[in-house]
């Protein structure tokens, strides 16, 4: 086995790559990420940039919210990336890719991504992990269209990520709203 140099002590360890727009993050990302914690010793989240598809929210933005929801989990870092996935993951130690699986409907894409993927570089491999029952019907999409529509999404992003969407689509912010029902 070959004598590790040093410096190389602290790229040790298990890491995976949790890859994604992340526009915005939502709970069923950190859900993901939080598990995945429990596995892996490092997750750097990979936001990806890619000037086809238009979001809402800039990459620095984006990975901006990312670095303040994790600021205190030191093995969770935020990281952006451009052109291919596997070519950003050869720069890493990670041997892992790893993506969250809501429905079946989310298996045709993942399945033809992650083969892909195996394609291009065959030393890697996609892990799925099933999206906590709570947040089956998260999506950044859902919640991006609810939020400009002026509905709620408190309890399904983080407090930061509802009030920059509420920022960019130029709603006040108000405290949530609480539905009381009387007998
Ligand atoms: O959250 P998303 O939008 O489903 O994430 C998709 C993402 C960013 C993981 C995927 O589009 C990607 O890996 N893009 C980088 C470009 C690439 O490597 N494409 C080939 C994979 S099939």
């Amino acid at each position: 086995m070959a004598k590790k140099k040093k410096g190389e002590e602290k790229d040790m360890g298990k890491v995976a790559i949790y890859p994604g727009s992340f526009d915005p993050i939502t709970y069923g990302h950190i859900d993901i990420i939080e598990r995945a914690l429990e596995i892996f010793d490092k997750v750097i989240i990979a936001i990806a940039e890619n000037a086809e598809k238009r979001s809402l929210f800039s990459v620095e933005e984006r990975l901006q919210m990312v670095k303040i929801i994790f600021k205190d989990t030191p093995n969770a870092i935020a990281d952006s990336f451009k052109g291919l996935l596997v070519d950003y993951v050869a720069k890493t130690n990670a041997k892992v890719i790893l993506r969250g699986l809501r429905a079946t409907s989310d298996f045709e894409y993942e399945f033809h991504m992650a083969s892909m993927n195996r394609s291009l570089n065959t030393h890697l491999d996609t892990l799925f992990m099933m999206t906590s029952k709570d947040y089956f019907f998260v999506s950044s999409r859902t919640i991006k269209e609810v939020a400009k529509l002026g509905g709620g999404v408190e309890g399904l992003v983080p407090d930061l990520v509802a009030r920059r969407l509420k920022e960019k689509f130029k709603l006040p912010i108000t405290k949530k709203k609480q539905i009381v029902w009387d007998d």
